[in-house]
């Protein structure tokens, strides 16, 4: 019996962060384990290209990062096919087939969307890619018949989108090609780990993340720097655990949460110190990072192979959503010179 699919993936636009590893990256090991499932991890380079298309260095060093990071959290490339997204041309040619099946308006109504643009500054000046880069999540999740796919909850529109489209292509050429996709979320309240300053979002470019690749000290030195309660000023002041984010790492790292619910409690009483807490985050932290880390390292030695495991990954990625393409021509009725070799 064949496996369920699965897909997923992330634009290499630097290295990740816990956030991504919470959000996303410590579901898909878990999947992958069971050995109940096809995963495959895709790098999306080219959707990265939506937002940087005039700084293609940045993708190109991300990319080597992305992937020693899926190393390292425990992506194996005999469970997971990891592959690279521009080196997949029948992604393209699937985009473009659904972007006919696809309203302007529709694609302007995508909430997720529309918060990047206005989070990115686009002004007047938003790459046609960028706005439909739902479309081309659509293809990238179809090409594989990927039915389950293990993301962020700000991810939940492009499925929205992505069963639409199946829907309408299926019903359009009166065919069962395409599989509609479920999401797979984090578990509640843990989808989204806030950063080290309190605001909702760990982002690179609110600088207030820890990376996987972040050695002991840094990270020591930043769990230090963390938001707590700014209300807590002497030790024996009572203080919030509501929005410290000190306690919101703890609820989600600490597997120990009876010591935690004794922190908090000694925290609202007053007498606690945020050194304190501070220290202890850190070693909590340091027991789920330094393993991690240390395969990063490892990996890290001989780049050469990894860029090997992601060729050996995209041929087979490539394999198969040429056949998926295939079907989707047949479909249409694109296959002219089907038999003539
Ligand atoms: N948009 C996703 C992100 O920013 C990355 C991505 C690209 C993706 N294609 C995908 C995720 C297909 C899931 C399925 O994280």
């Amino acid at each position: 019996m064949s496996k369920e699919i699965i897909l997923t993936g992330d634009r290499p636009t630097g290295k990740l962060h816990i956030g991504h590893y919470i959000g996303s990256l410590k579901n898909r090991v878990l999947l992958q384990n069971t050995g109940k499932y096809d995963p495959y991890i895709m790098i999306a380079d080219t959707q990265a290209l939506t937002d940087n298309a005039r700084n293609p260095e940045k993708i190109r060093n991300s990319l080597i990062e992305v992937a020693l990071d899926y190393l390292a959290v425990g992506l194996d490339p005999e469970k997971s096919t990891i592959f690279v997204q521009s080196q997949i041309p029948a992604l393209f040619e699937l985009s473009m087939d659904y972007m006919d099946l696809v309203t302007l308006a529709r694609l302007e109504r995508n909430p997720t969307v529309k918060t990047e643009i206005k989070q990115k500054n686009f002004g007047d000046s938003v790459p046609v890619g960028f706005v439909t880069y739902p479309i081309a999540q659509a293809a990238d999740i179809t090409a594989f018949k990927a039915s389950l796919v293990p993301v962020g909850d700000d991810q939940e529109p492009m499925l929205e989108q992505a069963r639409e489209i199946v829907r309408t292509f299926n019903r359009t050429y009166n065919v069962d090609v395409l599989v509609e996709p479920k999401g797979y979320f984090p578990p509640k309240g843990q989808g989204r780990l806030p950063g080290l300053d309190g605001n909702a979002k760990m982002s690179k470019s609110l600088g207030n993340c820890i990376y996987l690749a972040d050695d002991a000290e840094t990270v020591k030195k930043k769990v230090m720097s963390m938001y707590t309660d700014p209300d807590h000023i002497h030790v024996e002041d009572p203080g919030k655990v509501e929005g410290n984010t000190v306690f919101t790492y703890l609820d989600v790292f600490d597997p120990d949460k009876d010591k935690v619910a004794q922190l908090k409690e000694d925290y609202q009483k007053g007498g606690l110190g945020d050194v304190k807490i501070k220290r202890y985050l850190n070693k909590v932290l340091e027991a789920e990072l330094a393993p991690i880390r240390e395969r990063r390292e490892k990996y890290a030695q001989d780049t050469d192979a990894v860029y090997d495991m992601l060729y050996a990954g995209s041929q087979k990625a490539n394999a198969v959503a040429n056949e998926t393409l295939q079907e989707v021509r047949d479909a249409i009725g694109f296959n002219y010179f089907k038999n003539r070799g």
